[in-house]
């Protein structure tokens, strides 16, 4: 099992010279490693806070450097396709505001679903507490405790 901690990983931006090299298939070897080890995962496991509707920026930063062609997706002369093993994907998430999974308001949960269509990776399941900036300390603690159940009961079938 592999742990990645986007605080802990230094992250360039895909910007245009990032293009460039890739294009001329220099590509930071460590970099490569994260997206050989999405490749070759059988599950995963990302979890992150709600942040201006959707996850934060980092996480999607650390997609755009792991979508590498050749390594999570392939394309033939008309569309790309998924080159993942990874049945499965769970997302776990705490929102400040009363959104739940699916509201139009909540905007993490259709872009990792399109994710995991490119990359070829199986369904997507969503484990979230929501309302957090809004209730007692009690009330946090009872929706943590409820969070961490459902996690428990959907890792068994996961
Ligand atoms: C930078 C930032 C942006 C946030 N944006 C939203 C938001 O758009 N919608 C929302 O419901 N909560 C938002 N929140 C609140 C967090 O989702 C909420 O506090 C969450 O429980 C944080 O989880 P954590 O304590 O694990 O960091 C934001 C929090 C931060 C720090």
């Amino acid at each position: 099992m592999r742990t990645l901690c986007l605080n802990e990983l230094e992250l360039s931006i895909v910007k245009k010279d990032l293009i460039k090299q890739r294009n001329n298939g220099i590509i930071d070897k460590e970099v490569i490693s994260w997206a050989e080890s999405i490749r070759e995962a059988d599950r995963i496991v990302i979890a992150a806070p709600f942040w201006d509707m959707s996850f934060p920026a980092a996480l999607k930063n650390f997609f755009e450097l792991c979508s590498i062609f050749d390594v999570t997706f392939k394309s033939d002369d008309k569309t790309c396709y998924g080159n993942c093993r990874a049945e499965k994907l769970l997302y776990i998430t705490t929102r400040g505001m009363n959104i739940s999974t699916g509201d139009e308001l909540e905007q993490a949960t259709p872009y990792l679903k399109a994710l995991s269509w490119l990359w070829g990776i199986g369904p997507l399941e969503v484990i979230s507490a929501q309302n957090m900036d809004y209730v007692s300390e009690e009330e946090i603690e009872i929706r943590i405790e409820e969070a961490i159940k459902n996690g428990l009961e959907a890792v068994r079938s996961f």
